[in-house]
């Protein structure tokens, strides 16, 4: 795949020229890995599959899996791997991911893992998977999840620390209030980081192992974090 070097704002950076593939934007709550998603949807023109959206999708509609998702979500734990596995499979299976998609959230378990490097080997026309692990501290964490709202008509995310809306609790975009996740309180937070240590912390060195792996540092600027994700995937497609 051609790379190409530009000169962006006096900084040499690696620019992606063609498919990105499937990439993975792995890390602990908070850590970005939804903005740097739409970030990326939009430089590379492939979609963000999130799993936490398309879950709170199936929430909103009531669904039997949005059901049985709700309680576990609320109290920070994972939804079974075979419930989210078959809900990606789908998603997969739809014509816009056929140059690539950011996969943000998944996987977040060995077993998820395991299915996805299967279902991509699998698939002879594929290219590999490129994980990248975006990395922030706890305290910053803390104030990333405990600040955050996001428009409930176009998704954008804000926080009310750090990036807050021009009118407080209005979407700049839309204009619609903004919302709060259910799963946003300190409370919930710990008990999201301790599933993520124990469940989640392994796939990363999963994918650390298997070398088409990139580490970011997410405590910079959202475009800094971006620019790091692509110079990343760039140099591991080259
Ligand atoms: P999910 O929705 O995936 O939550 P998460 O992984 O905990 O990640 P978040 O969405 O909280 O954070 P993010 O990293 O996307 O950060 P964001 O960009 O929003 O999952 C929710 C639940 O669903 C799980 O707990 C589980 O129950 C279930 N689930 C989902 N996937 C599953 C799976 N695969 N298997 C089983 N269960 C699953 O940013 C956060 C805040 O920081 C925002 O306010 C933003 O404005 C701000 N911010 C972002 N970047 C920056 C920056 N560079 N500088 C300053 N502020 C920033």
């Amino acid at each position: 795949m051609a790379v190409a070097v530009a000169e962006v704002h006096g900084e040499a950076k690696e620019q992606l020229k063609g498919k990105p593939g499937p990439i993975l934007l792995l890390g602990a709550p908070g850590v970005g890995k939804g903005t740097q998603a739409k970030e990326l949807m939009a430089k590379w023109g492939v979609p963000q599959i999130s799993t936490g959206d398309l879950l709170r999708d199936h929430r909103a509609r009531g669904t039997p899996l949005g059901l049985e998702a709700r309680k576990l979500m609320d109290a920070g734990k994972l939804v079974p791997d075979d419930l989210v596995n078959q809900m990606v499979a789908e998603r997969l299976r739809q014509p816009d991911t056929a140059s690539g998609y950011i996969l943000d959230g998944y996987p977040r378990t060995l077993g998820q893992a395991k299915w996805l490097d299967e279902h991509v080997g699998a698939d002879a026309a594929a290219l590999p998977v490129i994980a990248v692990s975006i990395q922030v501290g706890y305290t910053e964490l803390l104030r990333r999840i405990t600040g955050r709202r996001n428009c409930p008509v176009c998704g954008t995310i804000y926080n009310i620390y750090l990036q807050p809306p021009k009118v407080d609790e209005k979407c700049d975009l839309d204009g619609a209030p903004l919302a709060r996740r259910s799963d946003d309180t300190e409370e919930v937070f710990q008990e999201r980081m301790r599933t993520y240590e124990s469940q989640t912390a392994p796939v990363v060195e999963h994918y650390r192992a298997l070398g088409r792996f990139a580490e970011v540092n997410g405590d910079q600027p959202v475009e800094a974090v971006a620019a790091a994700v692509v110079a990343a995937v760039a140099r591991l497609r080259n």
